[in-house]
């Protein structure tokens, strides 16, 4: 099936298109029972803070994705659990692709990067104290898309239903059709090793030229191209995409400049692929050049519940002593004693327990 109904109605917005800043903040679970609860009730409220805060700047686009680890997700809503979650897993081949703690992910974009400041303070000042920030990368836009290997990046993301088709899980997982899976990855760039290539030899690695953006001839590409490596298809010879949203970032002090890379997808097993086809190599040894100059320094894998299910993720749990593996969705607050129900139907308990 094709998943286009479920996304309009009711996704979290993974097809966001065209911010030109991003917050990517990745953070654990602090481990106590008061945590665990905080971020349950902040769930419902996140559609509310992203409303708050969008509408201070209603040109201004801003999105907010939130996303779960593994593990995560069985502490914070138990069973039933997306079919495909797991760990990062990963990946020793010619190159590393390092697997490094996520238990939630925060992906804010926005045309400007005080909206998604703006957001990504509010949320910490509602859980900071329950999460632990691991990674936070601000990202730019930089000069025609590209990033800053001097490459344009995203040309070939789906588009239209295509992008929904591939991101956004169909009635393969019935209980979470409208989810999404995303893997990021923090890369580092050793920019002064790639500059010391050719041009021409840069454009064999990526598959692409450089200044027009123009795809190499197939006999012209490398079979170690980039765009080689991450094009897969399934046994019927159909491209399995994903959809990307990379925002280069940096630190100029620091003399840190990379790529964050964030792949959504309907199935995390197209993305892991691409990346054994690019740390392994397609055979194996034909692996990805850009990894010569470009170092994985984080890998974590999340799931994308619908915006409905953050919706519906009851503040009744989130005040209940016992906070483990607790399915805590509406369908348990509906079935709670009336008065019961009646007191965390509002999801606002968890905001006046804050203060
Ligand atoms: C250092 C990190 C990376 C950089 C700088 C980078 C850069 C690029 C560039 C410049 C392109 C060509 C333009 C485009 O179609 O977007 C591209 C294409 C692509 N990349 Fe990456 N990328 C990185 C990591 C990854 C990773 C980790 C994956 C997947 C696991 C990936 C998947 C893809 C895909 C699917 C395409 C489109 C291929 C096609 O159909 O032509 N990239 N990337």
């Amino acid at each position: 099936m094709g998943s286009e109904f479920v996304e309009s109605i009711e996704s979290q917005p993974v097809a966001a298109k065209l911010s030109r800043s991003a917050i990517f903040l990745v953070a654990t679970l602090n481990d106590t029972p008061q945590g665990l609860q905080k971020v349950r009730a902040f769930c419902a409220d996140l559609s509310a803070f992203i409303r708050a805060v969008g509408f201070r700047d209603l040109d201004g686009g801003l999105s907010c994705v939130m996303g779960f680890g593994s593990d995560a997700w069985d502490r914070l809503f138990g069973a039933p659990r997306p079919q495909e979650l797991h760990p990062f897993q990963e990946i020793q081949g010619v190159h590393h692709a390092v697997s490094t703690p996520g238990d939630i992910l925060f992906h804010i974009r926005a045309m400007s990067m005080d909206l998604c400041f703006e957001l990504a303070t509010q949320i910490m000042i509602r859980i900071g104290s329950a999460v632990t920030i691991v990674d936070e990368t601000h990202g730019f836009k930089y000069f025609d898309d590209r990033d800053l290997l001097g490459f344009v990046d995203g040309t070939e993301n789906p588009v239209g239903p295509a992008c929904i088709d591939a991101a956004v899980i169909g009635d393969e997982d019935p209980d979470f059709a409208g989810g999404s899976y995303v893997i990021v990855q923090k890369y580092l760039h050793d920019l002064a090793k790639w500059e010391a290539i050719p041009v021409e030899q840069q454009e064999g690695i990526v598959g692409r030229k450089k200044l027009s953006d123009i795809e190499l001839e197939e006999a012209a590409k490398p079979t170690f191209a980039h765009n080689v490596l991450t094009s897969i298809n399934d046994d019927a010879g159909n491209s399995l995409d994903i959809v990307r949203d990379n925002m280069p970032f940096g630190d100029i002090g620091k003399g840190e400049f990379g790529t964050y890379f964030i792949g959504y997808a309907r199935s995390p097993s197209r993305t892991e692929r691409m990346l054994r086809n690019m740390f392994i190599g397609d055979p194996p040894g034909n692996y990805d050049r850009l990894l010569d100059v470009s170092r994985a320094v984080t890998g974590s894998l999340f799931f994308v519940p619908t915006a409905s299910f953050l919706d519906n993720v009851s503040a009744q749990a989130a005040t209940s002593p016992e906070t483990d593996v607790q399915p805590v969705t509406d369908q348990s607050a509906a079935d709670a004693e009336p008065a019961a129900r009646s007191n965390g139907s509002l999801g606002i308990g968890s905001l006046k327990s804050e203060d």
